[in-house]
């Protein structure tokens, strides 16, 4: 009798092992989709990637196009984000300008590198402030684009920057990373680094001088 009742506690013991085991992986699993917010948006361009918001090593937007024009290396970008992006710059050669990228969808793997890269060669207070860590960074969504003047090696003090910067609003694009901003944004000012969230959303965080987190605060999440 003894012999049995021992035989149930042990068992009882195993099933509570397994049940907590099951929960902690269930949690472990919930987390791991909280911390990327694609599910959470329910149109794409909306997506916040940021210090906080990060995406999965195996996402790859499944929409990538190669960019045709004011490119002169083999980018992509995904769809939407491309097309508005050759809009933008026909637009801007009409108006005497030269705008090209340097950088646009960068997968998990070639950010890693690029982080350790710059890692080595700058320190880590450098890339705190400018290059993100593997799944935080929106070049992994294919929806920002590091643009380049092919006029003027600092692209800030180009005509091509100031065009950029009163008018990528209207093609859906904001400047992601602006001086004055980064307690918000986490990063340091980037004028070269731009982010399409589409018409509606960019000419509201244009016209009212705020970031994409204020934005995704007041009307994404
Ligand atoms: N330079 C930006 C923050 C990035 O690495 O995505
Ligand atoms: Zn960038």
């Amino acid at each position: 009798m003894k012999k049995k009742r021992k035989i149930k506690r042990k068992f009882k013991i195993v099933l509570v092992i397994l049940i907590t085991i099951l929960i902690i992986f269930s949690i472990n699993k919930n987390k791991e989709n909280h911390n990327t917010n694609i599910e959470k948006v329910n149109d794409y361009k909306y997506i916040l990637v940021n210090k906080k918001n990060k995406l999965r090593s195996d996402f790859k937007p499944d929409n990538l196009i190669e960019v045709k024009e004011c490119s002169l290396g083999n980018f992509y970008l995904e769809e939407e984000t491309a097309n508005a992006y050759e809009k933008m710059c026909l637009d801007s050669i009409n108006e005497g300008l030269n705008i090209s990228i340097t950088s646009a969808y960068r997968s998990y793997n070639e950010q890693k590198e690029l982080y350790n890269t710059y890692l080595k060669l700058y320190g880590e207070s450098y890339v705190d402030k400018y290059v993100a860590v593997a799944g935080h960074s929106e070049h992994q969504t294919g929806l920002a684009i590091d643009l380049e003047s092919l006029e003027c090696d600092i692209f800030r003090n180009s005509k091509e920057y100031l065009w950029i910067k009163e008018n990528a609003h209207n093609y859906g694009f904001i400047i992601r990373y602006q001086k004055g901003k980064e307690k918000i944004t986490g990063y340091g000012s980037e004028e070269w680094h731009i982010r399409y969230v589409g018409n509606k959303a960019a000419k509201y965080i244009y016209e009212n001088n705020i970031t994409y987190e204020e934005y995704y605060d007041l009307f994404i999440k």
